[in-house]
């Protein structure tokens, strides 16, 4: 008997990048860049989370925005390599997953893709 109870797991929502919905169970304390890529969706996060590639790129939905902590400078100047960025832009390798954030909502951005 597995003890982990999918039913009542958090999850988080991730639309890809040709635009289909997928609902992905997430554990505290990991990496939503690392949730998306262990559920093997196209997401190319090539610098495994280093904050130095931005190929883990996602816009999150508007109502999760405030939820999540503000991005750090590094982030900030790391998104200036990513193409179509927006306001709501973030890179997934620097939002860390915890008990809040589930029902969260990210959709891959464009150029993600490995
Ligand atoms: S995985 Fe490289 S910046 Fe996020």
């Amino acid at each position: 008997m597995s003890d982990i109870d999918e039913e009542n797991a958090p999850k988080i929502h991730v639309t890809d990048q040709q635009g289909n919905e997928h609902e992905l169970m997430a554990l505290e304390g990991w990496r939503v860049m690392e949730i998306i890529r262990d559920y093997g969706l196209p997401i190319k996060a090539e610098c495994g989370g280093a904050c130095a590639c931005a190929t883990c790129h996602v816009y999150v939905d508007q109502d999760w925005l405030a939820k999540i902590p503000d991005p750090t400078d590094e982030e900030i100047e790391r998104l200036d390599d990513a193409f179509d960025v927006e306001e709501n832009s973030r890179l997934s390798c620097q939002i860390i997953f915890n008990d809040g954030l589930d029902g969260l909502r990210v959709t891959l951005a464009p150029g993600t893709e490995p």
